[in-house]
């Protein structure tokens, strides 16, 4: 069995998951959830990221212990994650245990590598990028340009990151691999970055005075390891690193490691140059996704514009969100969210082309065909040469993470069988008392309806569940199909007219 590795960005627990969050995770769960219907070995790691001086602000304006404080987020992160059916394998939290054993002894093994060094550091900190910043890229103001905040001045005794020495090599492996990191233009800025003799050496230990909630340096409780170091090795903390080395190479390297662009740099550099240096293998793709905005504006408290994506949720079912958010963007640049949008979108491609034509065979299966799979029927060829194409460019479309591509081609099925069920019809064909060729046409609709509920099981789950199960399957066999195993129609199994699968969202409430 093929092993697939996927890993997200971890969040900061700040505050409560965003709209933005929620994106990436469900993108993870849906290749999570695609490889596995491949009969392939899946393991899907998320989690938080809770040390940094970002959260422990918060903490202390929540009135909160820091650790209290990120147990209660890391809750609403699980929940937020649960609601939107993001179902995965380990969930770390930065805080755990053996997270924080395993970083000391990352923090010694680079030190023993010849990584590490001792010297000043004297310069500007930005807390909301938990990073370093250059004088020259302020603002006017003097303020960090993502922020708009004053950068903090530190002139402290650090450990630094002996970056300089590894940089040859990352540009060789990216130069050297095309599929290392997507999108393209990504890569490009990042050897751009390698190529800038300013990117140097960085300081990768805080003194307590100024960062206190996060992992100590083995036998110097007066350094602290810098947030980035702590986050980025929940990669192989999560599967056992200097703990399990079994597990450790099973899963490692990762097959992919989705994350926000904003931190291609840190992914894509100083993750590469730590596991150089720790002599591990490197991931086989860093993919960088591109960023959500809602109603055509950025994210951001304080425009109040933040989207909790536990509402959306509730108001209208994780498989709307999902479908929207998947079905609209380009996943490898920005997308935006707009409410009506989301509602036509709903509407036009769940409720009506698919809904209706599950209802419409349901129905008719019911009442033409004893309530039953018919027997196995000659396919049209049509749909057959429609199923079978745009299939592989399904296929094609995971694979490159071009998620919107695989959803045309699912939905390119459902015109086609709407259009030959319209131009069939069955309800004709049985008042002139043809019946097997009504049983045909309704077999056929059923091999269609099977083959889509596969293809969007990735991207809703709960919706082709509910497919699945008004064509007569058991939830033991629901499990095996999402697990791999074949899916055929079995003929005589009576199918469950359940009624519309998806209701229409109306509109009215919305122009009040
Ligand atoms: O960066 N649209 O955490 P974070 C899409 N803890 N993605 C978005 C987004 C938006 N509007 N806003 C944020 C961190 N993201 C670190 C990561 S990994 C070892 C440590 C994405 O909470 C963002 O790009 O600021 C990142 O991938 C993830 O959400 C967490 O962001
Ligand atoms: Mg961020």
């Amino acid at each position: 069995m093929k092993k697939f590795y996927i890993t997200t960005a971890i969040d900061y627990v700040n505050a409560k998951p965003h709209i933005g969050h929620a994106y990436e995770k469900i993108a993870a769960d849906i290749l999570s959830r695609y490889h596995k219907i491949q009969n392939e070995n899946v393991y899907f790691l998320t989690g938080v990221d809770e040390h940094g001086v970002k959260v422990e602000k918060a903490a202390l304006a929540a009135n909160l212990s820091p650790q209290e404080f990120c147990d209660n987020l890391a809750k609403s992160f699980q929940e937020a994650w649960n609601k939107l059916d993001i179902k995965y394998d380990k969930f770390i939290r930065t805080t755990s245990l053996e997270h924080k054993a395993s970083v000391q002894n990352i923090f010694l093994k680079l030190k023993a590598a010849g990584a590490l060094y001792k010297s000043k550091y004297n310069g500007l900190y930005c807390e909301g990028c938990e990073d370093f910043v250059r004088e020259r890229d302020l603002t006017d103001a003097k303020l960090c340009p993502n922020h708009l905040q004053e950068p903090k001045t530190i002139a402290e005794e650090n450990y630094f990151f002996a970056l300089s020495k590894y940089k040859a090599k990352i540009k060789t492996w990216l130069e050297n691999n095309d599929s290392v990191l997507y999108p393209l233009s990504r890569k490009n800025e990042v050897i751009n970055q390698l190529n800038d003799p300013e990117l140097a050496d960085f300081s990768i230990t805080r003194q307590r005075s100024s960062l206190n909630w996060g992992i100590a340096v083995p036998g110097e409780p007066e350094q602290i390891i810098y947030v980035w170091i702590d986050a980025l090795s929940n990669y192989i903390t999560a599967i056992g690193y200097d703990q399990n080395e079994e597990n450790l190479h099973k899963w490692w390297p990762a097959d992919i490691q989705l994350i926000g662009k904003d931190i291609t740099k840190f992914h894509s550099i100083y993750w590469i140059a730590m596991l150089i240096a720790l002599n591990l293998d490197l991931p086989k793709q860093i993919y960088a996704h591109g960023f959500l905005t809602i109603e055509g504006q950025k994210i951001s408290k304080s425009l109040g514009n933040i989207i909790d994506p536990v509402t959306l949720v509730d108001e209208f079912s994780a498989t709307a969100v999902r479908f929207y958010l998947f079905s609209q963007i380009n996943f490898d640049q920005d997308g935006d969210f707009s409410r009506l949008s989301f509602i036509n979108c709903i509407n036009a491609y769940l409720a009506n082309n698919l809904g209706n034509l599950l209802n419409r065979t349901i129905t008719m299966a019911d009442r033409y065909a004893n309530s039953e799979i018919p027997q196995v029927s000659p396919i049209d060829i049509t749909l057959k040469t429609i199923v079978e194409e745009n299939t592989v460019k399904y296929q094609n479309a995971m694979l490159n993470l071009q998620f919107n591509e695989a959803i045309n081609a699912t939905f390119r099925i459902v015109d086609a069988t709407n259009k030959y069920l319209n131009e069939s019809k069955p309800w004709t064909l049985f008042k002139e008392n043809k019946f097997n060729e009504t049983k045909t046409v309704l077999y056929n609709c059923l091999m269609m309806l099977n083959e889509i509920a596969i293809l969007m099981y990735p991207f809703t789950p709960k919706l082709s569940y509910d497919i699945f199960i008004q064509l007569g399957y058991s939830d033991s066999q629901i499990v095996k199909i999402t697990n791999g195993q074949t899916h055929k129609l079995i003929s005589g199994t009576i199918i469950n007219n359940n009624g519309p699968i998806f209701q229409r969202i109306e509109m009215a409430k919305e122009t009040v």
